[in-house]
């Protein structure tokens, strides 16, 4: 028996679900249930009715499914699985931020963890990052923990003033101006698409700013052939598989998070069989960030 029928197997026998982040490596798809953005999986961990989740992503993800569904077990296949964005914030970080700014309301995106979340009025993911910051109708949010998100949020709503903790993402921050210029001389043709966690120089001279999940509509609604995508590798990989009549060019081939492609195959099976490595928060930080969460969930439907 393969590897995949092995998981599918173990899947059914234990009554288990697999979500997969589009960042992961490709061959995860073949075992995956639900395959998306954060959003999408965020969703996904909530309704499920599976006893178990395998949360084929980084341990943020993870562990915003274990906040949405607690009684679920939830199974992220590497313990080495981290997110260096929300590693650059902790919980005394994000206090110390607050002190500096009392009583404005804090937005937090989901790449942060469980304790950082649980501080924060509300999520967002990169899907609705504007929307949300818009439905507080401040004047004024601090925003965790990514500089470069916050940046765009500012740019997006000219009346609210975006305060911005400094943290970023290495794999987005990677991608320089120069990049986009090298790849609008090479591909002239071209739509260049980007995700909100590039530099602010970045997104200025690209054709569309959005989401992974607004990125992969973008390209298989449109109608023209070429697109050089600036986001991580396994988006554009995706798209290449799904979109044979198109061309896509990833913008540099060092766009790629190494935490989210330490996850293979062999590792979704040793999770599933061995139940390793169990996702655990505890009732108080559950409790908070769960709040922050549902809102988010709320708002963007
Ligand atoms: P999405 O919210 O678009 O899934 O992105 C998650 C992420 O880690 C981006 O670097
Ligand atoms: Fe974190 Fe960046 Fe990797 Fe996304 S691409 S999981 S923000 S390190």
């Amino acid at each position: 028996m393969s590897l995949v029928e092995k998981i599918k197997q173990l899947k059914k026998e234990k009554n288990a679900v697999i979500l997969a982040h589009c960042y992961q490596n490709i061959e995860i798809d073949e075992v995956a249930d639900y395959v998306g953005d954060s959003l999408y999986l965020s969703r996904c961990a909530a309704k499920t009715d599976a006893d178990i989740i395998v949360f084929a992503g980084v341990y943020f993800m993870a562990e915003t499914a274990k906040i949405l569904s607690p009684n679920k077990k939830v199974l992220i296949p590497s313990k080495h699985a981290g997110c260096f964005m929300a590693d650059t914030v902790n919980l005394k970080q994000i206090r110390e931020f607050k002190e500096e700014h009392k009583g404005t309301p804090v937005v937090c995106y989901v790449n942060s963890s469980a304790e950082v979340k649980s501080e924060a009025d509300i999520c967002c993911t990169s899907a609705n990052a504007v929307s949300v910051v818009k439905s507080l109708g401040a004047k004024e949010v601090l925003f965790v923990p990514d500089m470069h998100l916050g940046s765009y949020i500012n740019s997006e709503l000219k009346d609210v003033n975006v305060i911005c903790y400094p943290g970023f993402c290495p794999t987005h921050a990677r991608i320089l101006p120069e990049a986009v210029l090298k790849a609008r001389e090479e591909y002239p043709d071209a739509k260049i698409l980007a995700h909100p966690e590039c530099r602010q120089e970045v997104l200025k001279l690209v054709d569309f700013i959005g989401s992974t999940s607004a990125i992969i509509k973008y390209v298989k609604e449109s109608s023209e052939k070429e697109f050089v995508i600036a986001t991580e590798k396994g988006v554009a990989d995706r798209l290449q598989r799904d979109c044979k009549d198109k061309k896509i060019i990833l913008i540099e081939d060092s766009v790629i998070c190494s935490n989210m492609k330490i996850i293979e195959l062999e590792d979704v099976y040793n999770a599933l069989k061995e139940d390793i490595y169990e996702v655990t928060v505890s009732d108080k930080i559950r409790t908070a960030a769960l709040q922050s969460i549902e809102k988010m969930v709320s708002i963007s439907g």
